[in-house]
């Protein structure tokens, strides 16, 4: 008898739509949900990347289309929701990795930064997830995975309002994974919480704090527990998360920093 193994996550037949997915732990995550079998639209505000992503999966036989959204727009995101609705009639899956981060001081200055931190990492996630939740309650399931950050859980001189911005995240998931359990939906909501992770926005990290920090590896003993994570090692715990292998887990914020923050 030849008995052939089921895959251990398989997304065959799912649509899951992918923020921030041009570059870093978004397209890791694309890529991941793809190569299981799943739909993906991968969305993000760099058109030329995001295509490039969207190709580069499609070239490798799995199925992905690329798109350009803009994360704060609100406007965007209902037509968005519209679309997916219209030609789908369903979402399975949304992961919110879009993302940025910005160096300030609690001064005076930091007005701006805070809004601009906050209208990308907060409001795109609120937007994200109630754009999501629009297509996926008639079906009455779905799963959703905002990335968070260990900066979300402790003080973070030089980076105050992106460091509130993941606490509001980690606070925002947890709400809504108690609001959609209570109200009898099977829409699962939990956090990615990663430690320092090689990426545009690690490039952009070392290159504020290195110098100040005595260089760059100085700077990354101090942030990391021997070495950064890889975009493909965050993106294996986003994949779990979004399958049917996690349909106990809702509201979790989970930490992956390989023991940094323990
Ligand atoms: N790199 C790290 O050390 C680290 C650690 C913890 C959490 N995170 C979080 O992981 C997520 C992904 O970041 P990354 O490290 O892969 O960085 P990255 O800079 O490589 O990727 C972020 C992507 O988000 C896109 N983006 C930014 N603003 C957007 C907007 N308004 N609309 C649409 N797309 C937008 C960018 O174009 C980019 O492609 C972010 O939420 C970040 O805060 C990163």
């Amino acid at each position: 008898m030849n008995v052939v193994a089921a895959p251990w996550i398989d997304l065959t037949g799912r649509l899951a739509l992918v923020t921030g997915a041009a570059s870093g732990i978004g397209k890791a995550a694309a890529e991941a949900i793809a190569a299981a079998g799943a739909s993906v639209v991968l969305l993000d505000r760099d058109e030329a990347k995001v295509s490039a992503a969207a190709d580069a999966i499609g070239a490798d036989g799995h199925r992905a289309s690329g798109r350009v959204l803009d994360v704060a727009d609100a406007a965007q995101w209902r037509a968005l929701g519209a679309e997916v609705a219209a030609e789908h009639g369903r979402l399975d899956i949304l992961v919110n990795a879009a993302g940025i981060a910005r160096f300030d001081r609690i001064d005076a200055e930091m007005t701006p930064t805070y809004r601009e931190v906050f209208a990308v990492n907060v409001e795109g996630t609120i937007h994200g997830m109630a754009t999501a939740l629009d297509v996926m309650r008639p079906a009455g399931r779905g799963a959703i995975v905002n990335i968070a950050s260990t900066a979300g859980l402790k003080g973070n001189p030089g980076m105050a309002s992106y460091g509130a911005s993941k606490a509001a995240v980690i606070h925002l998931t947890r709400s809504a994974a108690r609001e959609l359990n209570l109200a009898g939906l099977d829409v699962r909501v939990n956090a990615v919480l990663p430690g320092f992770v090689e990426s545009g926005m690690g490039d952009q990290v070392i290159d504020r704090f290195s110098d100040t920090m005595g260089g760059r590896d100085r700077m990354l003993s101090a942030f990391t527990s021997g070495r950064p994570g890889r975009p493909r090692e965050i993106a294996d715990l986003i994949l779990f998360l979004v399958s049917d292998r996690a349909s106990f887990m809702s509201g979790s914020a989970v930490v992956i920093d390989r023991a940094q923050s323990a």
